[in-house]
């Protein structure tokens, strides 16, 4: 189920890591940063960004989800996220199941002090695909 990353999947979590400073997070004071990778091997990045309004409020994962489709990349590979502080994170349940839209990838994390990798199939085994007549991806 999870494993320990390899030396490209360190780099990915270090790059998540460094984006973290850049996050709008006056409300939580938790400042996280993403890095999506897609199959041309692009890195798109995202931050948190939260709003007086909390619900308004935007999770690093899906920023960088959103720059990714923006760039015309529709497959997720690789998810890094990244706290500040090295603070343990893990995508929310609301951000994978908007990043099991886009596939299955190797999410890389903190989990209990570790840098780990995990599918996100095995953190979400059961994403929402849409009702009766929604193809296999939901769409
Ligand atoms: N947050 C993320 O950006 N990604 C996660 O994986 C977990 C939580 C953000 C949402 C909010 O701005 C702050 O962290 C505290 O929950």
């Amino acid at each position: 189920m999870r494993r320990a990353p390899e030396p490209d999947e360190r780099l990915l979590f270090q790059e998540a890591a460094a984006l973290a400073p850049s996050a709008y997070a006056p409300y939580s004071g938790f400042a996280v940063g993403a890095v999506v990778v897609g199959p041309s091997g692009h890195r798109h990045h995202g931050v948190n960004v939260e709003n007086a309004s909390y619900p308004a409020g935007l999770c690093a994962e899906r920023a960088a989800l959103a720059a990714m489709v923006a760039c015309g990349e529709r497959e997720l590979r690789h998810v890094a996220v990244a706290a500040a502080h090295g603070q343990d994170c893990l995508p929310c349940g609301l951000c994978l199941q908007a990043l099991a839209e886009f596939g299955d990838p190797a999410i890389v994390a903190r989990q209990g002090g570790e840098v780990i990798v995990v599918r996100l199939s095995d953190l979400l085994t059961a994403p929402f695909a849409g009702g009766d007549g929604a193809d296999e991806a939901g769409r």
